[in-house]
């Protein structure tokens, strides 16, 4: 199943296939993940110039070599902007990096560049130089954001042509910051912290695909939900709508996050076939209000 992303007109696949752990596989088994996924119907696929030191995107590109995959058939993002020890947004940085990211990935052209992290220290006149540099040479046809607030995005866009396309952000039903404060507003907990000044809304007026990155995992760096016993209520709701359903409970996850409104997308970061397969069935499901509610309050969030 495939969506518009932003205002670009591009239509890319809803699950996009994240490619943050593929420097670990070796070639052969990088060829089955991409075959598998492209035969899921999974087109879009999700890099960024740090990921295994390069290494990733080398392998995706040796992969898509032996299989004589056409570029035109890939909907290729890469971001760019972490570097070791601090962020860097400078026009010389992003130059340089996206050039590194076309040489590692044989291609002449990215549609997407994401920027991974938000620079403290951005100069938004330096982004706009770099990205008007990066359209203008055919290097990148669109461009978005990563991890960015409302307000970080208005202050770029404020110095931007044309609209920025994606923002990426953690999701999955064990993090929801972006909604908690939302049901919350005006309470005095700690789920009313409005810690990304309305962003699911900005992104939706302002017609900003969402990408949702590590829709399996808790907080960064905290692991995956599956089988922790802190999350068994939460765990257990998804197994039963997996059944009810059909699905596997990674089905049903996704599909929670393709429910939205917003229409996201969801970046996964499986390098199993069998599992990616069973993933895609997301697709197929539909989740009704009350499902959607349950899952989220099985997580631990409490509805005032
Ligand atoms: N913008 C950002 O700041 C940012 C940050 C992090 C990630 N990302 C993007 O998001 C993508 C996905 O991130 P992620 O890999 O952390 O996401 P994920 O899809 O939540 O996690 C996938 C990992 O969990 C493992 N896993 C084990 N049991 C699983 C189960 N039952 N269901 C699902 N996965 C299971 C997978 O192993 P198997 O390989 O065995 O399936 C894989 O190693 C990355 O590749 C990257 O493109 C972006």
């Amino acid at each position: 199943m495939k969506q518009v992303i932003g205002q670009t007109g591009v239509e890319g696949s809803r699950i996009s296939l994240g490619c943050m752990r593929m420097a670990a596989l070796d070639v052969a088994d990088a060829e089955k993940v991409i075959a598998t996924s492209l035969e899921a119907g999974i087109n879009f696929i999700d890099h960024a110039d740090i990921y295994g030191g390069g290494q990733s995107e080398e392998r995706f590109r040796d992969a898509v070599t032996n299989l004589g995959i056409a570029r035109e058939d890939l909907i290729l993002q890469s971001k760019c902007g972490i570097q070791r020890g601090y962020f860097d947004f400078s026009k010389d940085h992003i130059l340089k990096s996206v050039d590194g990211i076309l040489k590692r990935l044989d291609t002449d052209y990215l549609d997407f560049l994401v920027l991974h992290r938000p620079d403290i220290l951005v100069e938004p006149e330096e982004v706009a130089e770099a990205f008007s540099q990066l359209k203008q040479s055919g290097k990148v046809k669109h461009f978005g954001v990563s991890n960015q607030n409302r307000y970080q995005m208005e202050l770029l866009q404020s110095y931007l042509d044309e609209p920025l396309a994606v923002n990426q952000l953690q999701l999955s039903p064990a993090h929801t910051p972006m909604f908690d404060f939302g049901v919350n507003v005006n309470m005095r907990n700690e789920a009313g912290v409005n810690r990304d000044s309305g962003i699911v809304e900005y992104c939706r007026l302002n017609k900003v695909t969402i990408q949702a990155w590590s829709p399996f995992q808790i907080d960064l760096g905290k692991g995956l939900f599956s089988g922790n016993p802190d999350y068994k209520e939460l765990n257990e709701t998804i197994s039963r709508y997996a059944e009810q359903y059909g699905v596997s409970d990674e089905a049903i996850i996704i599909a929670w996050i393709l429910r939205h409104p917003a229409k996201m997308q969801a970046i996964i970061g499986s390098m199993n076939p069998e599992r990616i397969v069973k993933i895609a069935k997301a697709t197929e499901v539909n989740l009704t209000r009350p499902e959607w509610y349950d899952i989220y309050r099985s997580a631990g969030n409490v509805l005032p």
